[in-house]
């Protein structure tokens, strides 16, 4: 898409939480210019709000059409979501996406396609849903600068923890209820063990230092294991409990990140993020600590970011990937100290666990040495 392209033609595939949320907020815009030409879903049965000629099951017919100049991807199958947007940057179109899992899994390939095609792709939905991070990591932080970031990154997580402990209800009620609001992934798992999150911390990884890696590498655990007794503990001792993604320049310049359930200070930003809430505390050089906040999750805060970055194609915007490219980038390091707090139901088996842990941790220390 070249810069003085005006009009924006759509090529959507996914009419679900968020791609319902761009079609009613394009509809809202016409000062946008832009159109979603056609829609390409997976089950042509379902019952939409949007006229039916709107949409097909073909994906090439969105692929091939020259008059479409923007893909906006926003499915829910990381796989195919790939297929979907390589092919597209090679046939010269922009694309927008929100799926962090495709993203963060082909992370690598993604900076490779966009360096042969030359064609924009824009994430900002896959971070942090409606609040603009990437594009203020990109654009505003210097590598040098920046000491760390701290934040609330998945929503339904935020949900489940907020309903469980401020209103008392069950772990599974609060879990549904995130389903049925739009909150959660449709595989549950990806947010309630940590790999929703972990998928947008590699993202923003990468547009913070310039750090390109897979969730392998990057310590990461689900709220899963967190019970009622655990919050009392936390109240009692003035703290909450949040899921807390992490990175931090170290002494020797590398970054520790990590995905952890926290205990969190009362006086802490983050604990101000409740519900379906996010929320990124950024702390760099000389403007010392920032605060961002916003709903991370939802169809309309979700599309607003698709739509954010479907504008910006109109002037040409394309991340450059500073960190990466214009600066030395970071260098990741699993060499860091964390407290953990334990918690148990069964003394006995925790001790057998425990010793059993460290027998084999001998053994590993004897093989090794
Ligand atoms: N929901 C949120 O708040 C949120 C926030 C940030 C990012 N995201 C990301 O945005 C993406 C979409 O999320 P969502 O909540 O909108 O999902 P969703 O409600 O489950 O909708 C998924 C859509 O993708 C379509 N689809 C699936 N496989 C397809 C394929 N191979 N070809 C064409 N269409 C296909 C489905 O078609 P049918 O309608 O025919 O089944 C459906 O319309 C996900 O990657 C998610 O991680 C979501």
């Amino acid at each position: 898409m070249n810069n003085k392209q005006k009009d924006i033609v759509i090529g959507m595939f996914g009419f679900g939480v968020v791609g319902e949320g761009l079609y009613k907020i394009l509809q809202q815009t016409p000062s946008l210019n832009a159109r979603i030409k056609k829609s390409c879903i997976k089950h042509p049965g379902k019952k939409r709000n949007a006229p039916e000629e709107l949409f097909t099951t073909d994906k090439d017919v969105l692929l091939n059409d020259k008059e479409i100049n923007v893909i906006v991807e926003v499915i829910d199958d990381s796989t195919a979501a790939f297929e979907i947007v390589s092919t597209a940057l090679k046939n010269g179109k922009a694309v927008v996406s929100a799926s962090k899992k495709m993203v963060a899994e082909h992370l690598a390939e993604l900076l490779e396609l966009q360096k042969e095609t030359g064609q924009p792709f824009l994430c900002e939905a896959a971070a942090c849903a409606s609040i603009p991070v990437i594009r203020n990591l990109e654009e505003y932080y210097d590598n040098d600068l920046l000491h760390s970031i701290r934040a609330v990154v998945n929503g339904s997580t935020n949900f489940i923890l907020t309903k469980m402990f401020d209103d008392k209800i069950s772990f599974q009620d609060a879990l549904i209820l995130a389903q049925q609001l739009g909150f959660a992934e449709s595989d549950p798992s990806l947010d309630v063990e940590g790999y929703d999150a972990v998928n947008k911390w590699v993202i923003l990884l990468n547009h913070a230092y310039g750090i390109v890696e897979t969730i392998d590498h990057v310590l990461f655990s689900g709220i899963q294991n967190i019970q009622l007794s655990d919050a009392m503990v936390a109240k009692e001792k003035g703290f909450d409990i949040k899921l807390v993604a992490q990175a931090k320049t170290l002494l020797n310049g590398k970054v520790a990140a990590y995905v952890l359930p926290e205990f969190v200070r009362l006086d802490d930003q983050l604990a101000f993020v409740k519900n379906e809430f996010n929320g990124v505390v950024i702390e760099s050089g000389f403007a010392d600590r920032q605060f961002f906040y916003g709903k991370g999750a939802g169809s309309l805060a979700t599309g607003s970011a698709v739509m954010s970055d479907v504008s910006a194609l109109r002037y040409g915007y394309k991340y450059e990937y500073k960190k990466r490219y214009h600066h030395t980038p970071k260098e990741l390091t699993s060499e860091f100290y964390v407290r953990v707090y334990i918690s148990f139901d069964d003394i006995k088996k925790f001790r057998k666990k425990i010793l059993n842990g460290l027998k084999s941790g001998m053994q590993d220390w004897k093989e090794a040495t």
